[in-house]
């Protein structure tokens, strides 16, 4: 066997004992021959495809991409599959699973005899997930993510993944678009391989990884049809070979740097209120401090710079062709750390400086921003003491500032049952307030935050409304949603204290919720509350309702925070 420096993978394929021909012969009844087993970098693909994840259901043909640069570099790459989640199909939602995803993830590195990583996701979920996992190892690792797909058609209008499902509802509902219509517009809106191709929580989370210095540049916008996806991923499989010679590990690059560059990108990029979560979970693997109050302060200065549905107009196909990533960041890089580390092995200074913008309709400066404030910025007040969050770029301007009393649900099924009773008293003043949505309560804090508007004040015309709940929302919706309330309801924080008829004043401005009910009335109702009963008494849903933080800790389990390095102590036989 050449010598080598010694690498992880020798452990298992370095031995000529009876463990080392237990690890390599089994490996020969896939036709490897002796020589890749001689202390070359083992490169584990991580692929998330999963036909039950449509978005990620392509990455099989990424994965072979990433192989070939592998193998070119002089790696040995070898695909694993992981668990995956769609999105659009896992019920009760997804982001129950996002945990255990990342579990599987970390034990699957772990276990197994890699030096590198490259990860491939798209799919919401997806990409935090394997993050999670790989940050807490820390091998080299390097994320290609699957790319969105082609910008959608409908009778001649552009429209967007997500977006324009909740705006066609609505106007189903309102009786301004007809079923067949509805019917019709579904196979024009997903028409590709890919992900969501609107800003949404897929592609915030998959520019996010770009900025945090995950992946390669340019990779995030590229649409998952075009055939420079397969180059990059090429590409990704030369370099994660020199990242694992250059001993270059993740923690190198999720530095505390590297979470302030993409919370402030993701307010550029009008991101979805997802990231918050997804990139307090992450910072919480590494051990990077990082708090809800980051979101705020460090997103006072930065407009939206990216035109892209839900905020704006444009779909991710533009954004590429605009210049993506790399120009929204060379537009902001006054504002970012510079120096921060990436896997190109340069500094995102480095990688960005003289990336051009190629349309300004899509992609503008920061002298002629697109909207000055765009963040998602954080709420606090008596109704979620721990902190609420709303994207100024996607509600309403003049709802910002409101008063108006509260029209509780209890849970989703009282709002679906009641929300379209048309004696339901309510107003286009008054404040939706839904309870019993966030992580221990619904379990796993679905999407359900951007709650539909009353069918009678659509049919007035009303398109926006003040909307509160412990929820999240899509990262393709849009609204004036505050979300995200922490304390949720179910573990008795002040919200599940509300009552119709409450007066609740929202002062985004000034960063406010007040709920105005005075202190008796408020230590009464908590007295009167009854815990409610969360159904689960086995399995991985009783598992995670014991273990889930709150939605302002990144709703990571408590007992995964943190990390355990790559080493396994024993053998197998
Ligand atoms: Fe998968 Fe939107 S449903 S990215």
């Amino acid at each position: 066997m050449v010598q080598r420096k010694k690498l992880r993978s020798q452990r298992w394929f370095g031995k000529l004992d009876k463990d080392g021909f237990i690890h390599r012969s089994w490996m020969k009844n896939q036709g490897f021959p002796d020589h890749v087993f001689d202390g070359r970098p083992v490169i584990g693909i991580c692929n998330s495809a999963s036909q039950f994840a449509p978005c990620n259901a392509h990455l099989g043909q990424i994965a072979d991409a990433v192989k070939r640069g592998v193998w070119e570099a002089g790696g040995f790459p070898l695909e694993f599959p992981t668990m995956s989640l769609g999105e659009t199909l896992m019920l009760p939602t997804a982001m129950l699973y996002r945990n255990l995803m990342s579990m599987d993830v970390e034990e699957s590195i772990r276990a197994n005899p890699m030096d590198g990583v490259v990860l491939l996701c798209g799919c919401d979920k997806t990409t935090p997930a394997q993050i999670m996992g790989a940050a807490s190892v820390n091998l080299p690792t390097i994320v290609v993510s699957g790319g969105p797909m082609l910008n959608g058609y409908y009778r001649g209008q552009v429209i967007g993944s997500g977006t324009d499902v909740w705006r066609f509802s609505e106007a189903v509902r309102a009786g301004t678009m007809t079923t067949a219509e509805f019917m019709a517009a579904e196979s024009c809106m997903s028409r590709s391989p890919g992900h969501c191709n609107t800003m949404g929580t897929a592609s915030t989370m998959t520019n996010l990884a770009e900025a945090l210095g995950l992946q390669l540049p340019g990779c995030a916008a590229m649409p998952a049809v075009d055939s420079r996806k397969l180059t990059i991923a090429h590409l990704a499989g030369l370099r994660i070979v020199e990242m694992v010679k250059e001993d270059c590990r993740i923690h190198d690059i999720l530095t505390r740097q590297a979470f302030e560059n993409a919370i402030r990108v993701s307010a550029a990029l009008g991101g979805s209120t997802n990231a918050v979560i997804h990139l307090l979970a992450m910072a919480g693997r590494v051990g990077v401090p990082l708090v809800l109050d980051d979101f705020d302060t460090l997103t006072q200065d930065i407009p939206l710079l990216a035109n892209l549905k839900p905020s704006g107009q444009f779909l991710m196909e533009d954004f590429f062709y605009a210049g993506g990533l790399p120009a929204v960041m060379n537009a902001l890089l006054t504002v970012l750390h510079g120096n921060a580390l990436t896997v190109t092995g340069k500094t995102i200074k480095d990688n960005v400086t003289g990336a051009e913008i190629y349309n300004r309709d899509v992609i503008t400066t920061r002298d002629k921003p697109f909207l000055k404030n765009s963040a998602t910025v954080v709420l606090k007040g008596n109704l979620c003491p721990q902190g609420a969050v709303i994207k100024q770029a996607a509600a309403t301007p003049k709802l910002m500032q409101h008063c108006g009393p509260a029209v509780v649900f209890e849970n989703i099924e009282d709002f679906k049952a009641r929300i379209d009773d048309p004696h339901l008293e309510v107003t286009a003043d008054s404040i939706l307030v839904l309870k019993n949505c966030g992580p221990k309560g619904y379990p796993g804090m679905p999407e359900v935050g951007n709650m539909a508007l009353p069918k009678k004040l659509l049919e007035k015309g009303i398109t926006d409304m003040v909307r509160i709940s412990d929820a999240r929302m899509s990262g393709t919706a849009y609204g004036t949603v505050i979300l995200h309330v922490s304390p949720e309801a179910a573990v008795g924080g002040p919200f599940a204290f509300v009552k119709t008829g409450d007066k609740i004043e929202i002062d985004v401005v000034n960063r406010r919720i007040d709920w105005k009910v005075s202190d008796t009335e408020r230590a009464q109702r908590q007295q009167q509350w009854k815990k409610p009963k969360l159904d689960y008494e086995r399995g991985y849903t009783s598992l995670y309702i014991k273990h889930v933080t709150q939605a302002h800790e990144g709703a990571d389990f408590d007992f995964l925070v943190g990390h355990s390095g790559d080493e396994v102590k024993r053998e197998s036989h």
